[in-house]
């Protein structure tokens, strides 16, 4: 896509080794780019690999894992990075609200004191200094820094992850990976937490990744989307074009109940539709098939889709899909 791309992720590869099994194939040439002021969505099935990408990109997988391919942070490439280097990077320029992070405070620690911990834990600034920023922070994501006195069961669902957001944006990030952040808050908090992801990005100028499994989210938040199946890119491109015009099996299956975006939403319905269930299960990481990822559960698969895999290709601008129906 564009030349000033902030992040490269280009053909990653990890896969997990386990005891007694062999590989897991997580993720298998995933490749896609970050612009300054973008907003990717990375979505797919429970299990396509959304998390793993994002570990990987930040180098934080646990130790059964092998990574290969590139990373590329403006022009510095993140995995010929020492340990040490690396810490460089991380919370300063790429900065993650973890899946299930609101539910992760300490129950025993005020907020703010966590915040500033989080911090000063981190190496990011003195302990003063944090003391200071952590303010700034909570009233950032709308929250009176007064309550950073208090303790987590005095947040709603919808605060904690707003204290999330704040611990992850303490160091002025250029891009904020989001796993999953509106997942578990009721449908009003959702959207007030999208809100003010959308605000912080006015604000700040940062890109944002956000993962998540809900269309009605990708549609309202971002410009691109990957579409993932079972570790793989099934199909790249401008949310727009996708949403209007979608090339591949996969994505067309879940668009298809998905509420028309040009027509008006009627506001007494909730009109977020969460991906469209699709007979059959996403293949077994240990025993990956030969050809297309998603044939078992294809409408539309031909005989070599069993034994070729199909490659991503360009099908318009900046859009790319991986299905042998597309030549
Ligand atoms: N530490 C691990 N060891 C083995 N397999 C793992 C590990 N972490 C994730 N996986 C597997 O990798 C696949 C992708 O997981 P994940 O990235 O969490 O998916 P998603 O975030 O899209 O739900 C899943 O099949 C999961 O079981
Ligand atoms: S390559 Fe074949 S099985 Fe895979 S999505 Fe395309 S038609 Fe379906
Ligand atoms: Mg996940």
């Amino acid at each position: 896509m564009a030349e000033s791309a902030l992040l490269r992720v280009c053909n990653l590869n990890t896969e997990f080794i386990i005891p007694d099994k062999g590989p897991a194939r997580a993720l298998e040439d995933v490749s896609f780019e970050v612009h300054p002021g973008e907003t990717l969505g990375l979505v797919g099935e429970s299990g396509c690999g959304k998390t793993t990408a994002l570990m990987s990109i930040l180098r934080l997988l646990p130790s059964n894992a092998r990574i290969s391919g590139q990373v590329f942070f403006k022009d510095v490439d993140l995995f010929g990075l020492s340990e040490k280097q690396m810490r460089a990077y991380r919370w300063r320029e790429l900065a993650i609200v973890f899946q299930g992070a609101m539910n992760a405070l300490n129950p025993v620690m005020r907020v703010g004191e966590q915040i500033r911990e989080a911090i000063t834990l981190h190496g990011l600034m003195s302990s003063s200094e944090a003391e200071m920023r952590v303010g700034e922070l909570l009233e950032l994501v709308g929250i009176p820094k007064e309550r950073g006195a208090q303790y987590p069961f005095q947040y709603s669902g919808g605060m904690r992850q707003r204290a999330m957001i704040a611990m992850a944006l303490a160091c002025s990030p250029s891009v904020l990976f989001a796993d999953e952040p509106t997942t578990a808050l009721d449908v009003m908090v959702q959207a007030q937490v999208l809100e003010l992801l959308n605000d912080i990005q006015q604000r700040l100028g940062l890109a944002i990744v956000l993962v998540t499994h809900d269309l009605g989210v990708v549609a309202e938040m971002c410009d691109t989307v990957v579409v993932m199946y079972g570790g793989k890119v099934a199909e790249y491109g401008p949310v727009d074009v996708i949403f209007n015009d979608p090339q591949h099996p996969y994505t067309q299956k879940l668009l298809e109940s998905f509420p028309d975006l040009n027509e008006p939403t009627d506001p007494s319905t909730d009109s977020r539709q969460v991906l469209a269930s699709i007979p059959g299960a996403p293949p077994r990481l240990t025993e990956i098939p030969p050809g297309c990822r998603f044939e078992p559960r294809c409408h539309v698969r031909i005989e070599k889709c069993k034994t070729e895999s199909p490659p991503l290709m360009d099908v318009g601008e900046n859009h790319l899909a991986a299905c042998h129906l597309l030549k």
